[in-house]
């Protein structure tokens, strides 16, 4: 009997045919089922494919005792436990690498969209409320020339680095140890948020940064800057953000990931200058196909009895 692959819900570009002749595939819904009904359909299953969306926690192992690998679409791995993997001793891989280049470009969209205005203007056009020709009209905040903090400094933050020392930035970074990065200065975080106009966070949500951007930090930043999130939404107080772009104090926002998605916060929704992206970070077909590849490539190597080319931890 073959092992059983699970997927928790369909991944785009999969190609099934070259793991059949090792694995029975099963689930890839175009939507994940609802607790109950995954614990039935995976049950006897070796291999578990979640995505970033998908909670894996000790109970749900627990009920699926012979899941021996949790297979993992996407790089961040908060919505799994980790410790409760070890300890049942289920290997975990991830798809790190393949998405780099597409999160880094759409940090830098969300920056360029915040500081000149982006989808504020393209609203205005659309309800046909573009009156005014005034040289003053609508002005945005420039780049070139502007300090960029990357908090975080793992492989998207370099890649935000790299274009955005294009773009004539200068950039300050936050990382355990000095990258060695050209152009580019490790900082604290506080130094990095007074010395900032635009700051672009690019950390995992871990015990240690869930909410690292609260209240008092967020007063730390410099008037008027621009913050950009596509990492996760938990590392930021949203309420406390929300107020510093009510008030003016920050100039606006780019977020691409919430707290509790797909929900986003109200005031998020009403706020002008916000500019909100449904956690599209990694979102280009090539990219999102690269990562089903390395999900798949690692599940077919754990069939073979292969070490994973991408474990975490
Ligand atoms: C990830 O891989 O963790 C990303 O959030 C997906 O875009």
């Amino acid at each position: 009997m073959k092992p059983v692959l699970y997927l928790v819900r369909a991944l785009p570009g999969q190609d099934l045919e070259p793991l059949r002749p090792w694995l029975e595939v099963r689930g890839g819904a175009a939507a994940p089922p609802p607790h109950g009904r995954l614990v039935e359909e995976a049950q006897g299953a070796t291999i578990l494919a979640p995505t970033y969306l998908d909670r894996v926690d000790g109970a749900l192992l627990d009920a699926l005792p012979t899941v021996r690998h949790v297979a993992s679409y996407g790089v961040g791995t908060n919505h799994l436990d980790l410790a409760a993997c070890r300890e049942r001793g289920v290997l975990v891989t991830n798809t790190p690498g393949v998405l780099t280049d597409a999160t880094a470009d759409h940090a830098l969209a969300l920056l360029l969209a915040a500081a000149r205005r982006v989808a504020e203007g393209d609203r205005l056009v659309r309800a046909g409320a573009w009156r005014e020709v005034t040289p003053g009209f609508m002005l945005g905040v420039e780049v070139t020339g502007k300090t960029l903090g990357i908090v975080g400094f793992g492989r998207i933050g370099q890649a935000v680095a790299r274009r955005a020392l294009g773009f004539g930035m200068k950039v300050l970074y936050t990382s355990p140890r000095d990258a060695g990065f050209p152009g580019a200065s490790r900082v604290a975080l506080d130094a990095l948020l007074a010395g900032s106009d635009f700051v672009s966070l690019h950390c995992p949500l871990t015990p240690e940064t869930g909410n690292l951007l609260g209240r008092e930090r967020i007063a730390r930043m410099r008037p008027g800057a621009i913050l950009v999130n596509t990492a996760r939404g938990a590392v930021v107080d949203d309420e406390a953000l929300a107020e510093a772009l009510a008030s003016g104090r920050l100039a606006a926002a780019g977020l691409d990931v919430f707290r509790e998605e797909p929900r986003v916060p109200p005031a998020d929704l009403t706020l002008p200058n916000v500019v909100l992206t449904p956690h599209l970070g990694s979102g280009t077909r090539e990219t999102r196909a690269a990562m089903t590849r390395l999900v798949l490539e690692d599940a077919l190597r754990f069939a073979r009895g292969e070490p994973p080319a991408h474990p975490v931890g």
